[in-house]
């Protein structure tokens, strides 16, 4: 059996400290730079802005480019999709260093380091196969489906009754963001979560989901670790919970790979960590997405409200298109690569705009227009492609088309009663709240 060992420590070092704000600073500054010299890609670090423009503009300079930010960049469908299927690109460098891993303001990057998703083979075929036979899409329907309705309509009620009390509502807090903790915590098999540990995780998962885009302050580095802390102390119990008494889920699973030699300790820690933050913060943000773009075209949302069970799986399949809550991922080049006109050099980085590849006009007919009736074209690119395909893609289809179902059949007036509040960063991308009313 593998011995646990710490693979993280919950507060940050004073030499962590001392050297974050000189390289916040300098990342600031060579983004402002860039922004001057017309680079289309340091434009879009402000918060809030919008990133469509800038991906028009990155395409308009050609498929692929060589950001002032020191990667290559590109918001081509064809290009991003033939890097992530092609095999002389991976998640780390030559050497084994996870892209970006070493930059102290990154430091979300690093957490799930051991897990599959910044693996290269034959690590991330032995990682994933453990995992995989937990996510097929009939397992999931199965064996999730029917706690995955009777939770959104539980919490359609709540949602009803804060909206008749106070006359209005939040759609995140209320709804998006406690079904999406509760289905991953299922998931997981923490037992009976309660609202408090709810709103903890969610905490947990936004302060590291901002961080994917770098950390801006010494504050948000110590809340940073301390949101590490409590999950992996969450992680260790459940460990030792199901250690002594197993059980038919996906821990038990990961557990006996572990205790079998299939996994190492950090392996299965990185995964559970991966499964916490890569889920429940891009579904949440998928409902909330397809919300705005359902109440932003009414003729839409009328469409939808009128035939839900026919009409929910296409609306989450073109916001996934439309609107993606994971914009973009990251590639290595393994050696020298000739793509779309230029020389890649081993060890450089390659940044894919899957959001900007599904509004590719050279893909998708009318790209802008949100369509949930839409056929035809290639499967957008919000999942991935090739080898790292989302394995949780079954799941946040299986939730949210439960959730839009829902809300169209029960809501059909449902309305904004104000603009939908930021959420920070750029690479995770949805609204932090969505106040509506139902009637
Ligand atoms: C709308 C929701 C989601 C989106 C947009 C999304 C997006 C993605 C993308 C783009 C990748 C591939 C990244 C890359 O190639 O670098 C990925 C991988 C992954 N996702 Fe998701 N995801 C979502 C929900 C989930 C859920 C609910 C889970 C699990 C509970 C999950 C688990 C994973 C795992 C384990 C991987 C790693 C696969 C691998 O590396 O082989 N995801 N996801």
């Amino acid at each position: 059996m593998n011995t646990p060992k710490a693979s993280a420590t919950y507060s940050p070092t004073l030499r962590q400290e001392a050297l974050l704000l000189p390289r916040i600073l300098l990342n600031r500054a060579v983004t402002a730079l860039g922004a001057r010299l017309g680079d289309p890609l340091c434009r879009m670090q402000r918060p809030g802005t919008d990133p469509y423009p800038i991906y028009r503009a990155m395409r308009e300079r050609g498929p692929l480019y060589r950001s002032r930010l020191g990667y290559w960049a590109t918001g081509s469908y064809a290009v991003c999709d033939e890097v992530l299927r092609d095999s002389r690109f991976g998640v780390r460098t030559t050497e084994g260093v996870v892209t970006f891993s070493d930059d102290l303001t990154r430091p979300a990057l690093g957490l799930v380091r051991e897990s599959m998703l910044k693996q290269d083979p034959p690590d991330h075929t032995r990682t994933r196969r453990v995992a995989t036979p937990a996510f097929r899409r009939g397992d999931m329907v199965s064996r999730y489906g029917v706690t995955i309705e009777t939770t959104a309509r539980e919490l359609l009620d709540r949602l009803a009754a804060r909206a008749a009390s106070s006359g209005r509502a939040d759609l995140i807090s209320d709804f998006a963001t406690p079904l999406s903790v509760k289905v991953i915590a299922l998931l997981l098999g923490l037992d009976a979560v309660d609202e408090a540990t709810v709103g903890r995780l969610a905490h947990c998962g936004m302060v590291i989901g901002a961080a994917l885009d770098g950390l801006g302050s010494r504050r948000e580095l110590r809340e940073f670790h301390a949101a590490v802390g409590e999950l992996d102390t969450l992680f260790e119990g459940l460990f030792a919970a199901r250690a002594a008494e197993p059980r038919d889920d996906l821990i038990t699973t990961l557990l006996a790979a572990r205790d079998t030699g299939g996994l190492s300790h950090d392996e299965l820690l990185s995964s559970c960590r991966l499964l916490l933050v890569g889920g429940y913060e891009t579904t949440a943000s998928l409902i909330g997405n397809a919300v705005l773009c359902l109440l932003g075209n009414p003729e839409q949302w009328k469409q939808l409200t009128a035939a839900p069970a026919e009409l929910a799986a296409g609306a989450v399949d073109e916001t996934l298109r439309y609107e993606p809550s994971l914009q973009a991922t990251l590639r290595t080049a393994h050696t020298d690569v000739d793509l779309a006109g230029h020389r890649i050099p081993t060890n450089s980085t390659v940044l894919l705009l899957l959001a900007a590849g599904n509004r590719d006009p050279e893909v998708f007919t009318d790209p802008d227009r949100y369509d949930i009736t839409r056929t035809g074209g290639p499967d957008h690119l919000t999942f991935g492609s090739g080898i790292h395909y989302c394995l949780g893609a079954p799941l946040a289809r299986l939730e949210a088309e439960t959730a839009l179902r829902l809300l169209a059949e029960r809501f059909p007036a449902l309305h904004l009663t104000g603009p939908p509040g930021p959420r920070p960063g750029v690479t995770v991308h949805g609204p932090a709240t969505v106040p509506v009313a139902l009637k």
